[in-house]
């Protein structure tokens, strides 16, 4: 039993075959899934996705990518669907991205702290996006109480020392391909480092493929490989890391299935 936190199976990579990409993440043990939509077309189809099959749930929000171009109704729109839509389960992914810088960074904060605050309204936890803005993201989270609801630093990126403060204000850590990659210390130091009950794990599919697969499109399925490697890191069992997870997860989204 694996719950793949982050994934966009609603990508256009997945339009040849994406009957095929979620059968095969049931048969690789993924029994759920939290599908991420984060702008309005990729909402709509998130949402069409939770209505076909019953194991895929979704976040919605707005990407700090296209923070520029989130206007009013848009908010208006997400608040409307995160509270009439049961299989609405977290507002994201939001939060900055530096590395892009498609949007200017005072646009970008501005974004991502009426979704905070959106999220508070509505009780639901946050999906943080932090590309290259470790620090600011920390002071918004702060600044904006952001406690009150918690959520998930997904495809964690941070320090561990970051993972401590991240997770003393009530979020997860959400790790994802790049634990696996040879060359990377510090999702590794991470993984050994956070304790198991605020461990989360994810594919970003089709992004950030893990190893042995590296470089290649990625799918939900291959969410077993992270959890394979963080039980090696963690000296534990492949079942107990797929069922801590999956128990972290469900907690933190509500679902009682
Ligand atoms: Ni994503």
């Amino acid at each position: 039993m694996l719950f793949d936190t982050h994934a966009h199976l609603n990508d256009e990579k997945f339009n040849e075959d994406r009957q095929d990409v979620i059968a095969r993440a049931r048969e690789n043990g993924v029994s759920l899934i939290c599908n991420i939509g984060y702008n309005r077309e990729t909402i709509t189809t998130s949402l069409e996705l939770t209505r076909q099959y019953d194991f895929i749930y979704t976040a919605i929000g707005w990407h700090p990518q296209d923070a520029k171009t989130m206007t009013d109704d848009d908010l208006a729109w997400i608040e409307k669907l995160a509270s009439e839509e049961k299989k609405v389960v977290a507002i994201g992914e939001i939060g900055l991205d530096y590395y892009w810088d498609t949007s200017p960074k005072d646009v970008q904060h501005d974004v991502f702290r009426k979704q905070i605050r959106l999220a508070k309204k509505l009780k639901l936890p946050i999906i943080i996006h932090d590309r290259e803005a470790h620090q600011d993201i920390i002071n918004i989270l702060r600044e904006e109480e952001a406690e009150e609801v918690g959520g998930i630093m997904h495809c964690f990126s941070g320090s561990p020392e970051m993972a401590t403060e991240c997770i003393n204000m009530n979020f997860y850590i959400s790790l994802g391909g790049p634990v696996t990659f040879k060359n990377a210390k510090k999702p590794k130091e991470v993984a050994e480092h956070v304790p198991l009950d605020r461990l989360l794990i994810e594919t970003d599919c089709p992004y950030l493929t893990p190893e042995p697969y590296r470089g290649k499109r990625n799918e939900s399925g291959y969410v077993r490989y992270v959890a394979e490697k963080i039980a090696g890191l963690k000296n534990i069992s492949f079942e107990k890391i797929a069922e801590i997870t999956t128990e972290n997860a469900k907690k933190l989204f509500q679902i009682q299935v």
